[in-house]
């Protein structure tokens, strides 16, 4: 089975995606540097699908790393690049940080996969290239918004040097996934989101206050033209984002593709309000929620849901887990990591 890199591989994301390369029967090698994740992650990974993927720390950006990474692990069939920082409001307060890390990353993976002959390419964007949409189901022609944090203008410059690669070199393929609003962790709860100081989403808030480590979720914003008055998102189990990533590799790599370059919603289609979130963890639960509504937070966009047609369509893909189980499965994490930490 072909050999994938994934960058980034014991974070959030990565680490629910290596899970289904491997379960899938692809061979995984795992470029990170830890910077936002854990070594024993890897365990986690082997208790789950039986096997402990091929891992490599050191900083994407340390190019003679990667040429020498490339020298040892030949025969890469694909690459799927998730490593970046990814606090929206961190990057405001560091721009130069993000551009360098999420910018700087990525054009030293996409120097060395020209240098070694590597020629797919899988890259982690988001729905907040989008920002306030005109038209909602948003679908992947809708209009890039300008962005309105430097988290946001990594992502669209990210998308714009791939597709400029792509035009300039005709042998190179890529897919880009912009991911609504990835939730939950694996059922196994050996695997999740790890919080790094006092979240900014939604989840990761909603569940330390339940876990006793925040006295009360703030819900911004009770007054949004919504049914409730609350915002509503796009929420994706984080696994059945990982799913999306093993259709994507499979299209890459069985030639099945329409253009050289595309670029796929991965959302479930319907959108949720965040005191519908609050009602789904209490029902799946059985956990009580203490919040207060407060103000909107500036920046947050009323509402956002995907159109999935094209990527249920060419990717055969559809995301399959309810909302429940979401947010069922991130409280099993959590709790897990309230013992391990
Ligand atoms: P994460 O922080 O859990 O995982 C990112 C991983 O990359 C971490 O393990 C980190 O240590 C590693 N990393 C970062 N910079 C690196 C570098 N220079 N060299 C080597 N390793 C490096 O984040 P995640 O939630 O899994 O997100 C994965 C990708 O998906 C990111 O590109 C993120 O921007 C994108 N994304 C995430 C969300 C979300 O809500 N989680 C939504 C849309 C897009
Ligand atoms: C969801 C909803 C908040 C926290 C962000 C990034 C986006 C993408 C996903 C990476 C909103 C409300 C939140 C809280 C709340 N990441 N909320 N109380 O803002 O949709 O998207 O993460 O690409 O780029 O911008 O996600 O989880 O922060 O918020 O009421 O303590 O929950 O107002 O309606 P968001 P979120």
């Amino acid at each position: 089975m072909d050999k994938v890199l994934v960058t980034g591989g014991t974070g959030f994301i990565g680490s629910h995606t290596v899970v289904e390369l491997i379960e899938t029967g692809y061979d995984v090698v795992i470029i990170d540097n830890l910077c936002n994740s854990r070594i024993d992650t890897l365990d986690e990974i082997a208790k789950i699908c039986g096997k402990k993927p091929v891992f490599h720390q050191f900083d994407l950006r340390d190019e003679n790393a990667l040429n020498a990474f490339f020298e040892k692990e030949k025969d890469i069939s694909a690459v799927i690049h998730f490593a970046a920082f990814k606090a929206v409001g961190q990057s405001v307060k560091h721009p130069i940080q993000y551009y360098d890390n999420n910018v700087g990353a990525t054009i030293s993976i996409l120097k060395a996969m020209a240098i070694h002959g590597v020629n797919n390419f899988i890259f982690s964007s988001s729905a907040t290239v989008y920002g306030d949409p005109d038209v909602l189901p948003i679908d992947e022609s809708a209009p890039i918004k300008p962005a309105t944090s430097p988290y946001g203008n990594t992502k669209q410059i990210n998308e714009e040097m791939i597709s400029d690669l792509v035009s300039s070199n005709s042998s190179f393929k890529a897919i880009s996934l912009r991911y609504f609003n990835p939730i939950g962790a694996h059922e196994s709860g050996l695997i999740g989101e790890l919080p790094l100081g006092v979240p900014d989403n939604l989840i990761p808030y909603l569940t330390q206050t339940v876990g006793g480590l925040r006295d009360v979720l703030s819900v911004f914003g009770g007054d949004y033209d919504t049914p409730d008055g609350t915002c509503i998102r796009d929420y994706i189990h984080v696994v059945d984002v990982a799913t999306a990533h093993v259709a994507a590799l499979n299209r890459l790599l069985t030639g099945n593709f329409l253009e050289r370059y595309e670029v796929f919603n991965i959302g479930t289609g319907r959108g949720f309000s965040v005191l519908e979130v609050i009602a789904s963890f209490e029902k799946s639960t059985g956990e009580r929620v203490n919040y207060q509504i407060v103000d909107r937070r500036p920046g947050d966009v009323p509402v956002t849901f995907a159109s999935t047609t094209l990527a249920n369509n060419h990717l055969q893909w559809k995301a399959k887990r309810s909302l429940d189980e979401m947010t069922r499965d991130a409280w099993r994490w959590q709790k897990n990591l309230k013992r391990g930490d």
